[in-house]
């Protein structure tokens, strides 16, 4: 059975007065105890500081994608060595807004995904197809070139994270793939990984693009949805723990 993971994905938003306000208001057992994993992906900036209470809640920690190589003279960057050193567990790669406003392309999300390997970050690897790719007919085949694209250099060891689908036009949008739509996907999604291997077959798949305490546990009642990535929905975190409930009484086994 996959792992559950409810995860939160900040995007540019918090601060260090946020960061303590939200981890707050999750304190006092609400995430004790939980089938599933539960993890937050902060500005960079934001994880020394977020590090050690966000460990004493069980929560787990990533950054929001990392530079291929491990230092050098790349103004901006954030190498995965660095994420770890401060705390990181995980890393998104191939985000849509990584792919779409910063150009990178399924090689690139290749190659930041052995970085983090090498780092020891664990990956979550974010696919999804445009509203145009879905209208044209190509949203199998678009998702299934982004896993090949870091199935070929990573193979196996893909394994220890996990994979986000995300629709383009279902990220911020208000509109939610339905939950037949997402589990089409996911099911189709856990093919192209089984054809690999049973290890990669048992990764989570999680969905994400305006996920919702409304939407959420119709979404996690689906077989192959066993988590999901949440954007907006996840800088409040009465909604965020009322997703993380969602998932305690729909999604787990
Ligand atoms: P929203 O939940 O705001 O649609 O964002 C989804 C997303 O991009 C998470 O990575």
């Amino acid at each position: 059975m996959p792992q559950r993971i409810v995860a939160g994905n900040w995007k540019m938003h918090g601060s260090r007065a946020f960061s303590a306000g939200y981890l707050k208001s999750l304190e006092g057992g609400a995430l004790a105890g939980l089938g599933c994993d539960v993890l937050l992906f902060p500005p960079a900036i934001l994880l020394p500081l977020l590090s050690t209470p966000a460990s004493d809640l069980g929560i787990e920690l990533g950054v929001q994608t990392v530079h291929p190589e491990p230092q050098g003279a790349f103004t901006g960057e954030l190498a995965a060595e660095m994420a770890a050193d401060a705390g990181a567990v995980w890393t998104l790669l191939g985000h849509s807004e990584r792919r779409q406003l910063f150009g990178e392309s399924d090689e690139d999300v290749a190659l930041r995904a052995l970085a983090a390997r090498r780092a020891g970050l664990k990956p979550m690897l974010c696919v999804g197809e445009s509203l145009a790719e879905r209208q044209r007919g190509d949203a199998d085949a678009v998702v299934t070139g982004q896993l090949d694209a870091v199935l070929e250099l990573l193979g196996d060891d893909l394994a220890s994270g996990g994979i986000a689908y995300e629709p383009v036009w279902a990220i911020g949008s208000g509109e939610t793939a339905s939950p037949e739509m997402a589990q089409a996907m996911h099911s189709m999604i856990r093919g192209v990984l089984r054809r690999r291997s049973e290890r990669l077959a048992e990764m989570p798949i999680l969905y994400g693009g305006s996920v919702k305490p409304e939407n959420a546990a119709a979404l996690f009642s689906e077989n192959d949805i066993d988590g999901a990535l949440v954007g907006g929905a996840s800088l409040d975190p009465a909604a965020f723990l009322a997703i993380i409930m969602a998932m305690e009484t729909h999604g787990n086994p």
